[in-house]
């Protein structure tokens, strides 16, 4: 949907750059609703990876954070991967270091190591199978039942999954994402009371705490398919609140409301990162071809081994 008179000139530009130069764009349902809407793919972080893999454009572009876009390079090294704010990056990406990886992979050998996508390529690269929270608990259990894994780096997903499997092999690594952590049970409940039919659909990225009150759990994916085939009209969404776009347009006769902060001074959890991408930084990047990822092409391959393990799987 692109609604101010810039946008429009904006996305009528980069539709031009994007036919010139065979380009094609994948967003995340978190970023701003005007990138959603010039997207050629929009997509959850699963659905992403499988794109960048298939795609037989020459570039790549990437409305998403780092981790997202060297996940496309992983996977089609000879496109052009491009991503519009380098700087773009992910608390929970950030939240594990590779050489801290590979120290505490040391301290304990004989574990399989998961890591979900949200890591950096060097972390991938020290990975045995990587998961989303689209397909974490079947990552999971493709792994047999007396080997101990290494879950990384989000421990809120981790202790979901291990719960789930009832798997006490799982080691848990301490990362979190800065968004999800941040969601109010008792702020959700309290919103509930003033609309008692609205269920609560939260992301496993979030605190015990939140997932203990959800009427559903999952990815933004699941979340979404979740509210459809659901009877109910209103939603407490405790996930980035990017994916409200999404709803609406799928579900025009639901209403959504995002999911409060514990921090009172927010009115809901937005992710920084995501909203750096504009329809200005993207055009400019199709424009001048760069910034580029760029990736050292043995940690590539080491990462490609364990992304292609989990597509395998799913
Ligand atoms: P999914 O798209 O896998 O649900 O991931 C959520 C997320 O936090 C992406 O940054
Ligand atoms: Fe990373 Fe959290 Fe932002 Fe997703 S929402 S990109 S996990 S910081």
């Amino acid at each position: 949907m692109v609604e101010n008179p810039n946008n429009e000139t904006l996305a009528r530009r980069i539709a031009g750059l994007k036919r010139e130069k065979r380009a094609v764009i994948l967003a995340h349902y978190y970023t701003r609703p005007e990138v959603q809407g010039i997207a050629d793919f929009l997509g959850d972080s699963l659905a992403l990876s499988v794109k960048a893999r298939e795609t037989d454009a020459d570039i790549i572009l990437f409305a998403g954070v780092r981790f997202m876009a060297e996940t496309a390079k992983v996977l089609s090294p000879d496109r052009k991967v491009l991503l519009p704010v380098p700087e773009a990056d992910c608390s929970l990406a950030a939240s594990c270091d590779a050489a801290d990886l590979a120290l505490f992979k040391a301290a304990h050998p004989g574990c399989r190591v998961v890591s979900y996508v949200n890591t950096s390529v060097g972390v991938k690269a020290l990975t045995d199978i990587c998961c989303t929270s689209s397909n974490a608990l079947d990552v999971v259990r493709s792994i047999p039942a007396d080997e101990p894994i290494i879950f990384a780096p989000d421990r809120n997903l981790g202790a979901y999954i291990s719960r789930l499997t009832g798997r006490d092999n799982m080691i848990l690594w301490g990362g979190a994402c800065h968004v999800h952590e941040e969601f109010s049970a008792e702020g959700a409940l309290e919103m509930r009371r003033s609309h008692p039919g609205a269920r609560i659909v939260v992301h496993p990225e979030c605190r015990r705490e939140m997932v203990d009150i959800a009427d559903y759990v999952g990815s933004t994916a699941g979340i979404l398919e979740y509210c459809g085939r659901c009877g109910a009209d209103e939603f407490i969404v405790a996930t980035e609140p990017g994916i409200i776009t999404e709803m609406q347009r799928r579900y025009p006769d639901k209403s959504f409301i995002p999911a409060p902060s514990s921090d009172a001074s927010k009115r809901c959890c937005e992710c920084e990162y995501m909203k750096m991408v504009t329809l200005e930084n993207i055009c400019r990047t199709l424009e001048e071809e760069s910034p580029e990822i760029v990736l050292d092409e043995d940690v590539r391959r080491a990462a490609e081994r364990s992304i292609l393990n989990m597509i395998a799987i799913k």
